[in-house]
């Protein structure tokens, strides 16, 4: 696809995000009422995580039924509905393909079950007696990646919850099946796809145990996943459409591969390696500070690495899986507001296509639930029971669950300060953040000064200058563990952008500083920019372009 750069999606997680008919639960009516408001954003694509037929175990990443809308949701009507509104709108829909598994109540798995051998092949079955599983490994979500289905006497995969079956890409019939999904959705007028966890389609031939790890390494970025994505893309023609696979622990040499157009396998890749600097030993559920030196390491690997060798990164710092960014390297008090926008703008202006998830253009916070009873998550609740078990005390497991969990960024959309916060008339299926009176879209609109016109004008600026869309980036003062700086050049255009990650002030020493740079954006009124140094303020974003 072209002019990746130049194109920006928002991610929608419709369960939370409004609320059309009372019902407490987010849906289709409620995205297409909102359409106005994400073309007022400015924003490309729309990415709609999964809406499809699923008992919802993982909020509907447990897909039961490719081809159709779960009536929680909506209907096949609503759908079309709203492809056709977004386009009117210059909008795009995105999908959220889940083609790692399925729910153990799609209609393969059932026919596996009742003894079907053709469709026992759709998954990934083993032999065996019930006190021996095929292999140490373990589910994501806690506990073994192995299930015993007794009247069949086989195991079967499941790298998530037990309700989510892997499928077995080496069955031709699988990948044919999973093409006709892409077909249909792309005969509906669908233009782009997200693949969740689809570097962990191709597993390995045999299955041994990890006596390092869970598993992983025999999986991530498996033996035949580039053929795999070739024959995805090309057989469904979606080479043009805006593709990103979401790849979980993986490596620079695969994304490189995957997102180079040379290989015509996805348009980008999303890696999750910048958001575990403040895991412990990397262990979600160890809290520590995070590491700042490392945060910069990796973002200079990953885009000073993906740049050398044509790759493409998507550029986000939030989704559906990770707790709020503000929560978490921001600052919800005092400097809350500055803190949204350096860490918006840091994001916003590398090379690569920004991802903006709902509520992050507006600071949206942590909730800090506060009882275990507030918890919606599978892996939060399974979780909560292993840490328990660990021996931690309730206290203990619940302040690694107000940080980590899932939940964190799954709170109603803050549409306005009025009770139900402009997302539903009923009860919302999960509580709101209690900042909603202060933080929403209705008073974000109306206030120039606000997170949300930031994240418009950062919109603009990447749709005005071809340095952010196309330039070139490089870092600078790799060495300083405060500042996040970076250097972006295209043809004789060029940008700094410094981004203070502390919530003190510091001062930049003098052999960076730039003449003849002026000021284009920034989160403070003035700017401290004098012969020699460079003040920046907590949190402070300095955007400098050279004059020309
Ligand atoms: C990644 C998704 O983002 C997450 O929400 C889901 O639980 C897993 N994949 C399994 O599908």
């Amino acid at each position: 696809m072209t002019d990746l750069g130049g194109k920006i999606v928002y991610q929608i997680y419709p369960k939370s995000f409004r609320d059309s008919d009372g019902d407490g639960q987010g849906d289709l009516p409620g995205v297409i009422e909102k359409l106005d408001y994400l073309q007022g954003l400015g924003v490309d694509y729309l990415w709609l995580t999964p809406v499809f037929p699923s008992p919802q175990n993982d909020n509907g990443y447990d897909v039961a039924d490719y081809c159709a809308i779960d009536p929680g949701f909506g209907t096949m009507e609503d759908m079309e509905r709203l492809i056709a509104e977004s386009g009117k709108r210059g909008l795009k829909v995105m999908l959220d393909m889940v083609f790692n598994h399925t729910s153990t109540d799609h209609e393969w798995f059932r026919k596996a079950l009742a003894g079907e051998k053709e469709y026992q092949d759709y998954y990934i079955f083993r032999d065996g007696t019930p006190d021996q599983l095929p292999a140490n490994w373990q589910s994501k979500f806690g506990g073994p990646a192995w299930e015993y289905v007794p009247a069949l006497g086989k195991w079967y995969l499941h790298l998530y919850d037990v309700t989510q079956a892997d499928l077995n890409w080496e069955n031709p019939r699988v990948r044919e099946e999973l093409k006709n999904v892409i077909r249909f959705w792309k005969e509906k007028g669908v233009k782009g796809f997200r693949f969740d966890v689809v570097n962990l389609i191709s597993k390995p031939e045999v299955f041994t145990d990890d006596m390092e790890g869970d598993g992983r390494r025999f999986y991530t970025d498996g033996p035949h996943i580039h053929e795999y994505l070739k024959e995805l893309v090309g057989d469904t023609g979606i080479g043009e459409f805006m593709t990103v696979g979401e790849m979980s622990s993986t490596h620079i040499e695969d994304c490189i591969r995957y997102s180079n157009p040379e290989e015509r396998e996805l348009s980008m890749c999303f890696n999750f390696h910048h958001l575990k600097v403040d895991y412990k030993n990397g262990d979600k559920w160890s809290l520590m500070e995070p590491d700042r030196m490392e945060l910069k390491r990796l973002f200079e690997e990953w885009q000073t690495g993906m740049q050398e060798a044509h790759g493409w990164n998507a550029l986000f710092w939030c989704n559906h899986d990770q707790p709020r960014i503000v929560s978490r390297l921001g600052d919800e008090g005092q400097h809350w507001k500055q803190s949204a926008k350096m860490l918006g703008a840091c994001i916003h202006l590398m090379q690569g296509t920004p991802y903006i998830y709902q509520g992050e253009e507006l600071g949206m916070t942590n909730p800090h639930f506060q009882d275990i009873g507030q918890y919606k998550d599978v892996e939060s609740l399974n979780y909560y029971g292993i840490l328990l078990e660990q021996g931690k005390t309730k206290e203990e497991a619940l302040k690694i669950l107000a940080a980590r969990s899932r939940d964190n960024s799954r709170t109603p959309m803050q549409w306005s300060g009025e009770a139900g916060c402009g997302f539903t008339d009923g009860t919302p299926w999960i509580e709101t953040a209690g900042n909603y009176r202060e933080i929403n879209v209705q008073a974000q609109m109306a206030d120039g000064d606000s997170v949300y016109h930031f994240y418009r004008r950062l919109i603009e600026l990447r749709k005005e200058k071809s340095v952010i869309s196309r330039g070139s980036i490089d870092f600078l003062m790799q060495e300083n563990p405060d500042v996040l700086a970076y250097r972006r050049k295209y043809q004789d255009e060029e940008l700094v952008v410094l981004n203070n990650l502390t919530g003190k002030e510091i001062t930049v020493p003098t052999e960076v500083v730039w003449c003849g740079y002026e000021k284009i954006l920034g989160n403070y009124e003035d700017s401290c920019v004098k012969n020699g140094t460079v003040s920046l303020r907590p949190f402070e974003v300095l955007v400098l372009e050279k004059r020309r």
